[in-house]
Formats: structure tokens, sequence, C-alpha cells
């Protein structure tokens, strides 16, 4: 049983073994040849908080791999969390009913907390501004696939990095690639937490704070813009400070690489002008797609023995 609570648990080896596994799966999907290594299994999804693609893919994913899926959404008025059931009791339950539990939750650290009592395995579907591994993993797997690389490349993060967990998630992926460097990208506000930026340091990551998209946009292999997450804000007033700050609009495209790539973890609201969508170099369509073949490998990873 393998939980998947943090992209930081991973060695360079497994990494390696899940891209490899999302890349087997993508072709075996394109071909109509998916083995139902699932099947007699039945995954389990609760979402405390909305989601489109990770609940969506997630359970996708389960099916085409020959499972049964049973689903909490909007599972903080739909489930007995709405009657004060702790995380730990409703984990005892999902785990006595379903093979592996996919949960996403606004408090940090809530996955690992339903890690410790859950005798099946947990994945993390996002837990508030801290982890969100399968979106690390799917991003991962979109730069190999767009680029063929995951070294020496330049890559800038733009937005809301404050609350980024897909950020935060992707790093430490990227961390065991060589010759990177990273770009990260907002206004003051919404800049990493001090304590993200420390451990950078200690781990000598190549990185630069810059308060402009302007100044290195030329320089990027791989643009990934954040949303500016109003539900992570105390109030109203604090996000419509913040929220038109950052704009990706269509005039910057002139300034980007011909081969570089514009990735989001969507969704997105106005933080990238609707004109880039139409830009071939405009990546996140194709990066949530990708979400599907790298669910199917984190199940198929969490379920081995
Ligand atoms: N990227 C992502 O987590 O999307 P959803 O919130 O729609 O799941």
């Amino acid at each position: 049983m393998k939980h998947i609570i943090s992209a930081g648990q991973f060695s360079k080896e497994e990494v390696e073994k899940i891209l490899k596994c999302a890349k087997e799966m993508e072709i075996s999907v394109k071909e109509g040849k998916v083995e139902k290594i699932l099947k007699d299994k039945i995954v389990a999804t609760i979402f405390f908080e909305p989601s489109t693609r990770t609940r969506l893919s997630f359970e996708t994913a389960a099916l085409k791999l020959g499972a049964q899926v049973i689903s909490s959404e909007n599972a903080m008025e739909n489930s007995s969390a709405y009657k004060g059931e702790t995380i730990e009791d409703t984990t005892r339950m999902l785990s006595a009913y379903a093979d592996v539990i996919v949960m996403r939750h606004p408090k940090a650290g809530t996955a690992e907390v339903a890690s410790k009592v859950s005798a099946k395995p947990i994945i993390n579907g996002g837990d508030g501004a801290n982890q969100h591994p399968s979106q690390g993993f799917l991003d991962l797997y979109t730069i190999k696939k767009e680029h063929g690389r995951l070294d020496n490349l330049n890559i800038g993060f733009g937005g809301d990095l404050l609350n980024s967990r897909t950020l935060k998630s992707l790093l430490p992926l990227l961390r065991h690639y060589v010759g990177n460097k990273f770009y990260f990208i907002s206004p003051k506000e919404l800049e990493l937490p001090r304590e993200f930026i420390a451990e950078l340091k200690e781990h000598n990551v190549n990185f630069e704070e810059l308060s402009s998209l302007d100044e290195k946009i030329s320089e990027l292999d791989v643009l990934y813009m954040t949303r500016v997450q109003k539900e992570r804000f105390a109030d109203e007033a604090s996000y419509d400070k913040v929220k038109n700050l950052f704009i990706l609009k269509k005039e910057h495209l002139n300034s980007l690489k011909e081969n570089a790539i514009i990735m989001h973890p969507l969704p997105k609201i106005n933080e990238i002008e609707i004109e880039v969508d139409l830009d071939p170099r405009a990546a996140y369509f194709r990066q949530a797609e990708n979400g599907v073949y790298v669910r199917m490998a984190l199940l198929a990873y969490s379920l081995e023995s």
C-alpha cells in the first residue's frame, strides 16, 4: 500500500517509473488497448472542495483501468462531515468500502492525517495551499512530452505563488533534474512564502524572484501561470486588491520563444487573455488531458504490493 501525500516523498527512480507508466497508459488509451488491471477494485473520491479536473480525471482513469467508482463531491455538505464527523472517522469508513481513496480538502495536512488511520492508500487530491502531487506529476509529464527533456530549462512561474499548491508540488519533482533555472514572477502580495524560499536556498536551487513578466519572458522555455486563489483570501476586499495585478496578454506572445510552452493547472479566470488560448504554445488543455494518463499510473502505483 502506497499513500501519495506529497511530491517530496518520491525518489528520482520512482518519479521516472511513474512517468514511464503514464506514457504506457497514454499509448494504451490511444490504441484502445487498456489492460483492466484494476478490475474488482473500488476507487473512492471524496472532495471537500470544488474540482473539475482532478476528481473527474481520477474517476476517468479508474474506469479506464476497469475499477468501479464511489464518489462524494461537495463533501463538506453532502457527507457526514456536515454533521460534524471527523476526517479520521470518515476515512476509516471509506477505507472499509474502497481499495484506494482520492481526497481533496481545504485544510493543509488533511491527507496526511487521513493516511494515519486509513487501511487503504490515500491519494492527496489537494490539501489547502499545501500539496497537489498528482498535478505535480501531470505537469512534469507535460513538460517532458512537450520539450523532450526535464533538464536545462528556464521555467517561469507567474501569478499567485503564495497560494499555489501546484508550484509547491512541481518543484520538488523538478529538483531531481539538473541545470534548470526557475523564475518566480509575482506581485509582492502574492510572492512565495519566505520559508519556501529558504528551503530552496538550502537545496541550492537556481532561482530568481521577479515582479514583472516582461523582464525574462524571452528566455523562458516554460511559462507556468497560476490563478489568484480567491478561496484562500481572508476577505473579498483583499482578493479584489490583487486579482487583476498579473495578466498574460496577447502582446506578451511576441516576446516568447517559438518553442516555449504556456502551462496553467486550470481553472483559469482572467490571468490569461482569452486570445492566448489560440496560440499553439498554450499547452494548458493538453496538460489537463495528460492528467488522465498520469492518474492511471498513480492509481496503479498506489495499489502495487
Ligand atoms: N488543476 C486542478 O486541480 O483543477 P480542478 O480544481 O478542477 O481539480
